[in-house]
């Protein structure tokens, strides 16, 4: 059985009574496919505690908070959800969320908060000009951190937001490699059709020139979205080059031409522990 699909298309105006309806078939839904994941032995994340949802706007970003928090959960990368960009995504979105050594989660310097608020600011008010973002950097320097909080913040916006690795895209766009209660068809529309898709670990896996597959399959995904004049952004620590190398110059340029690059510089803060000397 496949998992209940969520088609949702909020109406201008409801009143009371159809919105307390919408709202409960809803939850419905939702809780189902949280049930059937549960089932089926995966990691699920419950649906938000339930409270009355005042508005449709209120209730619609329920949902996208929803669809974000999947796809983070099919990442593993839920430790990274509590990640802000700034103290007014705090003040909007106070979630009691601590570091170990009792530090807000908000990003460091290098890590171009004020950058991506800005352009995520010109997204939600249409004026933006730069379609993409691209996060580039080593491993370890915070990119990822930096785009989720962007993710987070979009969500807070209104925007249908999702997450998902280059690699993880493409083993779940082969035949049959679609991730568990998600159907190919699923797996491409999510992510053709989310407002803000953020391609974390682009060219991550690769060496030398991708297969036929995986060009023609990220350029669909990003080609699709640049029809439709829908944002994305990047996670990478390649550089153009390489992703041209990789993806093709076509590829890399169709991205570069249209994008605020946002370099991360800091050392990687996961460097392991270093033992001997050499
Ligand atoms: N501003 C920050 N303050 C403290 N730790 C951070 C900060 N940004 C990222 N980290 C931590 O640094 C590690 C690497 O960050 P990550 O975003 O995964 O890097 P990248 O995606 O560039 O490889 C993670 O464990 C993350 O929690
Ligand atoms: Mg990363």
């Amino acid at each position: 059985m496949s998992a209940p699909t969520l088609a949702f298309a909020a109406p201008a105006k409801v009143d009371g009574e159809g919105l307390a309806r919408h709202v409960a078939a809803v939850r419905k839904l939702i809780a189902a496919g949280v049930a059937e994941q549960r089932d089926r032995g995966r990691p699920v994340v419950e649906a938000a505690p339930e409270h009355e949802t005042a508005t449709v706007d209120e209730h619609q970003r329920l949902i996208f908070a929803q669809a974000w928090r999947n796809s983070l959960v099919r990442a593993r990368h839920t430790s990274y959800a509590g990640w802000r960009l700034d103290d007014q995504a705090l003040q909007e979105d106070p979630t009691d969320f601590r570091l170990p050594g009792g530090d807000l989660p908000l990003l460091d310097d290098h890590q171009h908060p004020a950058m991506l608020r800005g352009w995520l600011d010109r997204l939600a008010a249409g004026t933006g000009k730069k379609r993409h973002v691209i996060g580039w950097g080593g491993v370890g320097s915070g990119k990822s951190t930096a785009l989720i909080a962007l993710g987070n913040a979009a969500v807070r916006a209104g925007i249908m937001t999702r997450y998902v690795r280059h690699g993880d895209y493409l083993r779940w766009t082969r035949p049959d490699g679609a991730p568990p209660g998600m159907t190919a068809l699923q797996v491409r529309e999510f992510h053709d059709r989310a407002g803000l898709l953020i391609l974390d670990e682009l060219c991550g896996e690769m060496d030398g020139q991708a297969t036929e597959f995986a060009r023609r399959e990220t350029a669909d995904l990003i080609d699709a979205r640049s029809a439709s004049g829908l944002p994305t952004a990047f996670g990478t620590n390649v550089t153009f080059d390489h992703v041209a190398a990789v993806l093709g110059s076509r590829f890399a340029s169709r991205i570069g031409q249209n994008a605020l690059v946002l370099e991360f510089q800091a050392p990687d803060r996961r460097a392991p522990v270093r033992w001997g000397r050499s």
